[in-house]
């Protein structure tokens, strides 16, 4: 899996820091609010400029339906995973979708 350098920037890195610090702690069953904001906490690992502790595919334009089939796999434990990936999948199928939808109509890289 080719690991793409991205062009997350120290403002995004403010916006994402800024983000988490706002939000209200809450139970781990209640839906986030839209697959955008999901998307902030898998880019910390998935689209982080530099992460230097594992190599983490880029999601942003893979194809649909191969993310959902592999979140759908990680949540149901049919695919290898690390462990705190393991815990960040365990999303509905709907939810899944939405942030399939999300990912593969994002460009493939920002520069
Ligand atoms: C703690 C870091 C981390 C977080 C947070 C994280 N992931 Fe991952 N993800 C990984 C790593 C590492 C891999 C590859 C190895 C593996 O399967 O564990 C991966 C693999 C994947 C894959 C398979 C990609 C491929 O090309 O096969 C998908 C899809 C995925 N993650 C989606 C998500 C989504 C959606 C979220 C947010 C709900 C998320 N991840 C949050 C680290 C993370």
């Amino acid at each position: 899996m080719q690991r793409f350098v991205t062009g997350i920037g120290d403002r995004d890195i403010e916006n994402l820091t800024a983000f988490y610090a706002s939000q209200p702690s809450r139970p781990a069953d209640s839906a986030p609010g839209s697959a955008r904001e999901l998307a902030a906490k898998c880019d910390r690992c998935h689209d982080a400029e530099d992460n230097p502790k594992m190599v983490v595919p880029i999601l942003r334009a893979q194809d649909k339906d191969y993310l959902v089939m592999a979140l759908r796999s990680y949540r149901d434990d049919k695919r290898e995973s690390t462990t705190m990936h393991k815990m960040s999948v365990i999303y509905s199928n709907a939810i899944i979708d939405d942030i399939a939808t999300y990912y593969a109509s994002q460009p493939r890289a920002k520069h």
